[in-house]
């Protein structure tokens, strides 16, 4: 690889945990966990092997009701453009809902919701049916068709769940927003995606305070054209304003709304989904699902990589449901598959540090899957913060979003899983729309820190970056080799930017997945990071690009770089290089401007944790920031080759202010 596509600075202490890591003893998986797998005969990756259209077609065939059962596995006559189970018909809501009533199942509980100040809401599948069936119709009644697309910016409540499937009903495409991200946030990618309508909710809570949403939004939202009415969720019962004729509440329409709405059986093609992601430039991108080949992904995976028992099993995807491990792992995936999960509304340290594990204990959960940012706060608050708990219910641990460092998989391990719980690393990305590298675990021999191997039909590789040929051992990138059915279809309205970015580097069927990976002996895959200016923090997804444009919006900013540095809480953090104009000076107070302008723009999350003030950037001469360099510098590595800026002495300028804000500190 070359220096330039440095995997995001978080390298350098990466490779040399990988190095340790490589040595580290592997874990089998249990002789009784095997016995009751779901699967447990390796046969099956070459079962898929032989034939992965066919196979998938199979597994779509057997974990879905299709209405119109397809004739056609993979449509590949114009790649990337791939079309999937094309002339089969289905709906998303109705594979969730319907088919669970229709067998018995209706009084089963589809989430255990666990409010921030302890209320508790059992909502059953029969309770889902009943609500998505009225809401789809009161959006139909307000204008929405099928097509059209729906924006929802909702906190972590049942409703969320509730619109996403009335959407799917019929036919409208949704459009999450996380409740992280800024009300300006929202409204961009309103704005981008023409979208017709947006849910949200009068307030959201957080930590015993409640910010008041729809009156951001409404600060935001005047300017979306296309935006013809809000539904607001009455969640916690604060003042918001009104807009006659465009504003309703949701408990109104709800009411008002025919209680039947027959599920339309969709065509497999059609959109699901859009749900905006960070890429490389400020512009997030619109990563497009569709139905069949979506609920295929995510059905398949969450049945087979968590061995999920629907009848025994309580689940807890500890995401939100804004990213796509949400959307894939809190309501399509468990819902396709009749499962009982757990919903957490707040933070892990509200009321109290053990609130994580006081839920799991209560509920008997008996598989967790977490970022493993979440296992490293745990780490620092102590272990015996979950040992006061009862965890013996958990038979099976999963982690997601970025790569985690051995002795959190340890940790977790030991402490969580009691030394008796599998651990899958599971590797996907929005793009994916569900699980690709993951053990199986009645079958993997895990190593803590690797994603071990590709699930079954679905082929990865690492290669070299210039010929794009498989590296056997060592670094590269990875690549997916071949199409599969969850994977994203376009970039909503940038069919260009689609192939540009994914599928332009070694040829038309080959995705560029962005991340640095190796793979081991054993033909393991370790995923490093990214190699373009994609920051995860906290397995949140953040465009370097996206960071500056926010901070220059700070009226003081001339200019702004942003990198991403490893960071030992959150994996990597926000460091940004910046120049301020002419007259002012750096303080506290503009620094604190700095954040706060983020925020607005952007959400908390994105926030700089360290800003260096500089008097100039590293510049080649054509004008581009060299952020290789910064990065370098923002982690105390040896300068990498300088030869081409415009003027080296800025790096010594630079090197200047870091040993002074070292020398400050200590
Ligand atoms: O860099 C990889 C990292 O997260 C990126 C995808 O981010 P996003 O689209 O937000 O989806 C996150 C949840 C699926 C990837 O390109 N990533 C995700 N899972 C892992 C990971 N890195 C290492 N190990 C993982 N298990």
């Amino acid at each position: 690889m070359s220096t330039d596509a440095g995997a995001a600075g978080a390298d350098s202490s990466i490779e040399r945990e990988l190095e340790r890591m490589l040595e580290i003893e592997k874990f089998p998986p249990p002789a009784g966990f095997s016995a009751s797998a779901n699967w447990s005969d390796p046969a099956i990756y070459e079962e898929a092997a032989t034939d992965p259209v066919g196979w998938w077609t199979e597994r779509s065939k057997k974990l879905l009701d299709w209405d119109v059962e397809p004739t056609a596995g993979l449509n590949d006559s114009d790649p990337p453009f791939y079309k999937w189970f094309e002339d089969g018909r289905i709906n998303a809501s109705a594979q969730c809902l319907d088919r669970h009533v229709a067998a018995g199942r209706g009084e089963r509980v589809a989430y255990h919701w666990r409010g921030e100040q302890g209320e508790r809401r059992d909502i059953t599948y029969a309770d889902l049916y009943r609500d998505v069936q009225r809401l789809a119709n009161a959006l139909k009644g307000l204008g929405v068709r099928k097509g059209d697309v729906v924006g929802i910016y909702l906190p972590m409540i049942p409703e969320v769940a509730v619109s996403m499937l009335a959407c799917a009903r019929i036919g409208a495409v949704h459009n999450v927003v996380f409740g992280g991200f800024s009300a300006e946030a929202v409204r961009e990618r309103m704005e981008f995606a023409e979208a017709k309508a947006l849910i949200t909710v009068d307030g959201a809570r957080r930590k015993g305070k409640t910010a008041p949403i729809k009156e951001q939004v409404d600060e935001q939202m005047g300017g979306v054209g296309s935006l013809a009415t809000i539904v607001v969720v009455r969640s916690t019962g604060i003042e918001c304003p009104m807009t006659e004729g465009r504003d309703v509440f949701y408990d109104e329409v709800m009411e008002a709304a025919d209680p039947e709405c027959p599920a339309e059986p969709m065509e497999a093609e059609h959109p699901l989904f859009i749900l905006y992601t960070s890429g490389s430039t400020a512009k997030p991108k619109g990563i497009l699902h569709t139905t069949g080949g979506y609920l295929t992904g995510v059905t398949a995976t969450h049945k087979y990589v968590f061995d999920l028992k629907p009848d025994e099993d309580i689940w807890w995807c500890a995401a939100d449901v804004g990213w796509v491990t949400g959307h894939s792992y809190i309501v399509y995936g468990p819902l396709a598959n009749g499962a009982t999960s757990v919903m957490w509304e707040g933070a892990p340290d509200y009321p109290h540090q053990g609130i994580w594990w006081e839920i799991a204990q209560d509920y008997k959960a008996t598989i967790i899957y977490a970022a493993p940012t979440a296992i490293r706060t745990f780490i620092k608050w102590g272990a015996e913060i979950p040992e006061k708990y009862d965890l013996s219910s958990l038979r099976l641990l999963g982690t997601v979003g970025e790569p985690i460092n051995p002795k959190a998989w340890l940790w977790y391990h030991q402490v969580i899983g009691g030394g008796r719980c599998p651990i899958v690393d599971t590797w996907w990305q929005t793009e994916t729309g569900a699980i690709m590298i993951t053990p199986l675990p009645g079958i993997t021999v895990t190593k803590p820190g690797s994603a071990t191997t590709a699930f079954p039909g679905v082929s990865a590789e690492v290669v070299d970056e210039r010929e794009g040929k498989p590296v056997e051992e060592g670094q590269g990138l990875l690549m997916l080799e071949q199409p599969w059915p969850s994977m994203l279809r376009t970039l909503y309205k940038e069919d260009d930017r689609f192939v540009e970015t994914y599928f332009s580097r070694f040829g038309r069927d080959r995705y560029l997945v962005g991340d640095a990976a190796r793979r081991d002996r054993d033909g393991y895959f370790w995923v490093i990071g990214r190699i373009d200016d994609v920051v995860n923090v906290s397995g949140h997804r953040l465009s370097t690009a996206e960071v500056e444009s926010a901070i220059v919006a700070h009226p003081d900013v001339a200019e702004a770089a942003v990198i991403g540095q490893s960071d030992e809480d959150t994996g990597q953090a926000i460091c940004a290089f910046v120049t301020l104009r002419g007259g002012n000076e750096p303080s506290e107070e503009v620094e604190e401007g700095i954040r706060d302008t983020v925020a607005t723009r952007i959400g908390k999350f994105a926030r700089p944790k360290r800003i260096v003030w500089a008097d100039d950037l590293p510049k080649t001469r054509s004008g581009k920031i060299m952020r290789r360099l910064l990065r370098d510098i923002a982690e105390g590595r040896a300068l990498g080759d300088v030869t081409t800026l415009r003027d080296p002495g800025v790096m010594q300028e630079l090197e200047a202010k870091i040993a002074e804000e070292a020398a400050d500190e200590s």
